[in-house]
């Protein structure tokens, strides 16, 4: 990661620079919509539009994880702060920052809550929450790094011991190596007094799955087509959003929602800025997310193959979500 950091109370660093907030962007449309089937990574959802999205999605009646997650957090944040007493919070995609109140709110109440550190793409919605976390807990801290959390992170503040939180199933975005990759990069990280937490979406019944996908207020089918609003916004792009159907389906085989746009004609694209024509036959698509599901054994693997041990597994009466901390496995 090439960071922009500023910390909060309030110090701005510099602004994002020549190629704005997405800055791979060209390369990454360029190479997925010229691929065979054609793809988008799902971070380019995440303009101001694409977060308030995100956030109205959170508040759906389909879309269980966010409530689930919020109220798994509720009942461990108190015990998780007393057992690795943590002075810093560090966030990764730490979006609105809602849930992350939950954790703060407990190292607050036991005198520990020193510095808050998100991690995100999108620096509006960061220097946002920067600016009332401030407000709201007199004397944080509050580090924001500006950054894509797919590159290895360098800086973290020291302070310690830390809580590193990964939530809201953000690593089911990612493929298996991809979440590997990452994951090592956080046990690089951490201190041995360090903890890490990450939300799971969980292996459940397929209709109830793919209901939180298809919401009928139809905010996912706008969240997923505003991928193609940001490639219009920043590279000229001639995309025509309502020619695309939006598809989520669980992908059994790989134990993963996948989101898709689906051409509803054929028809061509251009992309000006990267002077790049798109052929869509009628039905191709565009796959524009996975969500991975998981079970108890998928977590405890994946954490141990990138160095991390499973300390404790909070998971729901339903199971439908899980919340699992780790530490370093050596
Ligand atoms: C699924 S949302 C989760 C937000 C929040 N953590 C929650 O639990 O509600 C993903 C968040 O990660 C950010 N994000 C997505 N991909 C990213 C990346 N590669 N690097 C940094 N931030 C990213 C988005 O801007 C968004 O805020």
């Amino acid at each position: 990661m090439a960071p922009q950091q500023w910390e909060s109370k309030i110090h701005f660093g510099p602004a994002s620079g020549d190629n704005g907030p997405f800055p791979h962007l060209a390369e990454d449309v360029r190479r997925g919509l010229t691929r065979i089937p054609k793809e988008l990574p799902p971070k380019y959802f995440y303009d101001a539009r694409g977060s308030a999205l995100f956030e109205q999605i959170c508040e759906l009646p389909e879309y269980y994880l966010t409530r689930t997650e919020r109220a798994l957090l509720t009942q461990i944040a108190g015990e998780v702060v007393a057992s690795c007493r943590p002075v810093t919070l560090v966030e990764f995609g730490s979006g609105s920052c809602r849930k992350t109140r939950i954790l703060l709110d407990a190292m607050a109440r036991r005198g520990l809550l020193d510095c808050y550190v998100p991690i995100d793409l999108n620096e509006d919605v960061l220097r946002q929450t920067a600016q009332a976390l401030s407000e709201d807990y007199p004397g944080l801290r509050v580090q924001g790094v500006i950054g894509d959390f797919e590159q290895p992170v360098e800086i973290l503040p020291t302070g310690g011991p830390r809580l590193v939180t990964f939530l809201g199933s953000t690593i089911g975005n990612l493929t298996h190596d991809g979440a590997i990759g990452f994951l090592r990069n956080v046990a690089r990280l951490l201190a041995p007094e360090d903890r890490f937490l990450v939300g799971t979406d969980l292996v459940k019944d397929v209709r109830v799955l793919e209901r939180a996908y298809n919401d009928a207020a139809g905010v996912t089918a706008a969240f997923n087509r505003n991928i193609l609003s940001v490639i219009n916004k920043h590279l000229d792009g001639r995309f025509e959003p309502n020619r695309f159907e939006h598809l989520a389906f669980y992908n059994k085989e790989d134990s993963r929602i996948e989101m898709h746009l689906v051409a509803r004609q054929s028809h061509q694209v251009s992309i000006d800025a990267i002077d790049l024509t798109v052929e869509f036959a009628r039905g191709e698509s565009i796959r524009t997310e996975i969500s991975c599901k998981y079970t108890s054994a998928m977590v405890e693997a994946m954490l141990a193959e990138a160095g991390l041990r499973l300390l404790r597994w909070d998971t729901d009466k339903d199971r439908l979500f899980a919340l699992s901390l780790s530490t370093l496995l050596h």
